[in-house]
């Protein structure tokens, strides 16, 4: 085995204090003459095992972990820092690597420090939520299920979300989700068109209900998105109907997707396409039928290339997280997270699901996410990284990303993004009128320092990625009050770089590839 297999291998395992002995050698083989002593040896291996899956551990809690006062623990990291393999055991080989994956471009584009200092910056990731309204009812979803917008604003909503594309800077991407469901919008391929003529990359995520051939034909904006992903709710008409609470939603949807695929073919092939699937304590059975159900679909797709990727996400608790704010009125109710028994279950299924890929549907790009992807490795790992909500930021992290919807109103948190969702409105920065811009509204919002007092069950409105950034902002907050802020940790590319620089590193705003 080549050092690199066995350090992954090591790091793929539960950190234990007997270090392996190759592990203890080929760490060895990396360090200078005065750190090659058994005591330096074990401190380097735990902060690379430790960074590497969890990339949020402050250097507060490894400077207790390995027991060492900061002045040594600055010039340990300088070693770890200045050595390539360290860096790439790290940030690639863990079991956190998706986490670093989104971690590593706000940390280099300046905006973490950004958030801390109070100084203004245009978000790097701005979601637009056209909607209007859903007609699914899904039970994981914070939308409140009896709001709807007036269709009035629709006109001037549109405008607005157009503005804000024009303002963009370069570095800035956008996304188009919900909020409710965004092809209820009859502007929507208008919005496309536009910013794809401005040289955006448009990502849209729907339900796909409404994306008949019909509607395809009226709005060939859609043509104009870099891709599209469809939510999918369940492989056949029962698991479909248990989530979405509508009877025609299996049907539909797959035949839409069918048909959507071939004319992607023939009209733009460079779209790409592709699923999400949540995976919920109720549909773990579900797995194989889904990779049954994408074959199933390109097989009917007879004039090309078919499903182009496939993501899929753990339940990150907007609603099945224990409390019971929004969920009194709603059709249904769900259980709470997957069990420690289910995750281990879900080890074997994905070895068969990953194996079945790779011969009967090769060409498929599936994203494990976050927490799965330790169980698409045939690993137990750790469930999603979460964050209560009195640690959420008392401002938010709007240079960050922040969503706007069909009112101008805009969202701190992506999942306080549903209109009338109880509790939501004290992480709205303001709302976009005539008068204030888009970049006015935050501007004001941050320059002012505005506070945002956080109960526990606020956690609600955030999302995976949401939770993410809190842990990182939080983390660059923690480890500069102990002093060692990141230019003195770790990881090299932590190290804020010249502001001429910063910009380059444009967020990904896409799921086709890694
Ligand atoms: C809120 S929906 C809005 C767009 C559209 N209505 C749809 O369902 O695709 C945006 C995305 O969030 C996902 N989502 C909603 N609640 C979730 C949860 N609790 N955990 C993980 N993903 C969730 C949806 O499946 C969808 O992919
Ligand atoms: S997840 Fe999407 S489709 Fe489901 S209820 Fe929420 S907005 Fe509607």
């Amino acid at each position: 085995m080549s050092d690199l297999d066995v350090m992954k291998k090591w790091l793929q395992e539960e950190y234990t204090i007997g270090i392996p002995k190759d592990v203890y050698a080929i760490t060895s083989k990396y360090l200078s003459k005065k750190y090659n002593k058994k005591s330096y040896i074990l401190k380097v291996c735990l902060i690379i095992h430790r960074l590497s899956e969890m990339p949020w551990y402050t250097q507060e809690q490894i400077s207790e972990d390995i027991g060492i006062d900061k002045k040594e623990l600055i010039k340990l990291n300088k070693v770890i820092r200045d050595c390539d393999f360290f860096q790439q055991l790290i940030v690639k080989e863990g079991l956190g690597r998706k986490y670093w994956n989104t971690i590593i471009p706000y940390v280099k584009n300046g905006a973490v420090d950004k958030v801390i200092n109070y100084e203004y910056q245009f978000p790097l990731r701005v979601a637009l939520f056209p909607g209007l309204s859903c007609m699914y009812y899904c039970g994981f979803c914070g939308r409140n299920q009896k709001a709807i917008y007036d269709p009035s604003i629709i006109e001037k909503g549109n405008e607005r979300f157009k503005n804000i594309i024009s303002s963009m800077p370069k570095y800035s991407t956008i996304s188009i989700s919900g909020g409710l469901e965004p092809l209820t919008n009859k502007g929507l391929g208008d919005i496309i068109s536009y910013a794809k003529s401005l040289g955006m990359k448009v990502p849209l995520i729907t339900n796909g209900h409404m994306l008949t051939p019909s509607y395809v034909s009226k709005n060939s904006g859609i043509w104009d998105l870099d891709s599209l992903r469809i939510s999918l709710y369940g492989t056949d008409d029962e698991s479909t109907y248990f989530v979405t609470r509508h009877k025609k939603a299996y049907n539909l949807v797959k035949n839409n997707m069918i048909e959507f695929l071939k004319k992607r073919n023939e009209i733009n092939p460079d779209l790409k396409f592709g699923l999400n699937y949540i995976i919920i304590p109720d549909n773990i059975d579900t797995i194989i039928p889904l990779l049954e159900y994408i074959i199933e679909v390109n097989s009917k797709v007879d004039n090309g290339r078919g499903v182009d990727f496939l993501t899929i996400r753990e339940d990150f608790g907007s609603v099945t997280d224990g409390d019971d704010i929004d969920v009194k009125d709603r059709i249904y109710h769900l259980d709470g997270f997957l069990s420690t028994e289910q995750r281990k279950n879900l080890i074997d299924i994905f070895k068969e699901f990953n194996d079945r890929k790779e011969k009967e549907c090769s060409e498929l790009h599936v994203d494990f996410g976050y927490a799965m992807v330790a169980l698409g490795d045939g690993i137990l790992g750790k469930p999603l990284a979460r964050v209560s909500g009195k640690q959420m930021r008392v401002s938010g992290y709007p240079q960050m990303s922040v969503a706007v919807d069909s009112s101008g109103d805009i969202f701190l948190y992506r999942e306080a993004g549903f209109l009338d969702r109880p509790g939501n409105d004290k992480f709205i920065a303001g709302r976009v009128t005539d008068k204030d811009t888009f970049e006015d509204v935050l501007r004001e919002f941050v320059e002012n320092g505005k506070v945002i007092d956080r109960k526990d069950t606020d956690c609600r409105f955030m999302d995976s990625y949401d939770h993410l950034m809190t842990i990182l902002v939080n983390q660059a907050e923690s480890d500069k009050n102990f002093g060692i802020p990141f230019n003195l940790g770790p990881v090299q590319i932590r190290l804020s770089e010249s502001n001429s620089k910063q910009k380059q590193y444009k967020i990904s705003n896409n799921w086709y590839k890694d």
